[in-house]
């Protein structure tokens, strides 16, 4: 059994709406349900559990019950932080061998290959993350804003979600992170990076349009990629191919 878990507990601070930002409609519908609908579609996903910002479950209940989303089986509160969200949704998820997606719930142009490589990746390996290289140079600063490091750029890679593990590997790492005052983490890999050292992660490869809509720009971005790949969605009859041409299922955008 595999379970996406789609995170949404946060409330868009530096996006800067009065509302959080995964509610905000781009290309006609609020940015989750273009998230969910990816999950949804994806055969390789059987349940979808959503961790709402405080406040808004209501809406997240009524967007799943508007779109008919039949694979959401809890819309539950998240907690203070992402980790606190991602601890909430392991609970919720309950004991049993599953593999667990996590995914940004404000990233709503993953496609529909992301999501089968990482589930198909956790075939062999326990961890699985989602990146992809660095166009820019990235340094290491100091907290006077000068340089004390600018590693080697083949080296890098910029996280992107889902991130996916099987649900003993993402439980232990938790576990052993608990009685850690000095925890911080600001995804789950980190988690298992630094609680269950030496498990191996394997890293997919993600896409320049799986973005995390954060600043205003990112509105701007998702919005004309939406639109790109609406303009393209009809003249395509074979899914496979429409997955090909644009890295993402038409169902994305609404069609079928
Ligand atoms: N998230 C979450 N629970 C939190 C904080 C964040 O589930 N307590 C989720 C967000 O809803 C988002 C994802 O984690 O889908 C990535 O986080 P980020 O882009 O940082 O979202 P926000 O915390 O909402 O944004 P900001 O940091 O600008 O406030």
């Amino acid at each position: 059994r595999t379970v996406a878990v789609i995170l949404a507990g946060g409330t868009g601070i530096r996006l800067g709406l009065g509302i959080p930002k995964q509610l905000l409609k781009i290309a006609g519908k609020p940015i989750i349900e273009h998230t969910l609908a990816v999950f949804e579609a994806a055969p390789e996903i059987d349940e979808i559990i959503v961790l709402m910002a405080t406040g808004h479950v209501p809406d997240a209940q009524r967007i799943v019950a508007n779109a008919g989303f039949r694979k959401v089986t809890q819309v539950i509160e998240g907690g203070d932080t992402r980790n606190a969200t991602t601890r909430i949704a392991l609970d919720a998820i309950g004991e049993g061998d599953v593999n667990i997606l996590f995914h940004d719930a404000v990233r709503p142009l993953v496609s529909a290959r992301i999501v089968r490589e990482c589930v198909n990746a956790l075939w062999t390996y326990s961890a699985v993350d989602v990146a992809i290289p660095s166009a820019d140079t990235i340094i290491q600063v100091d907290e006077n804003d000068c340089i004390t490091d600018i590693p080697v750029r083949s080296t890098l890679r910029r996280g992107q979600t889902p991130q996916a593990f099987r649900s003993g590997t993402i439980r232990e790492a938790y576990r052993r992170a608990e009685g850690d005052p000095d925890f911080a983490a600001t995804d789950d890999c980190g988690v298992v990076l630094r609680y269950l050292p030496g498990t191996p992660i394997k890293v997919i490869d993600g896409s320049d349009e799986n973005i995390k809509v954060t600043h205003p720009v990112d509105v701007h971005l998702a919005d004309k990629l939406f639109q790109l790949a609406a303009a393209q969605a009809p003249r395509l009859t074979d899914r496979r191919y429409s997955e090909e041409l644009t890295g993402r299922t038409i169902v994305v955008f609404g069609g079928s």
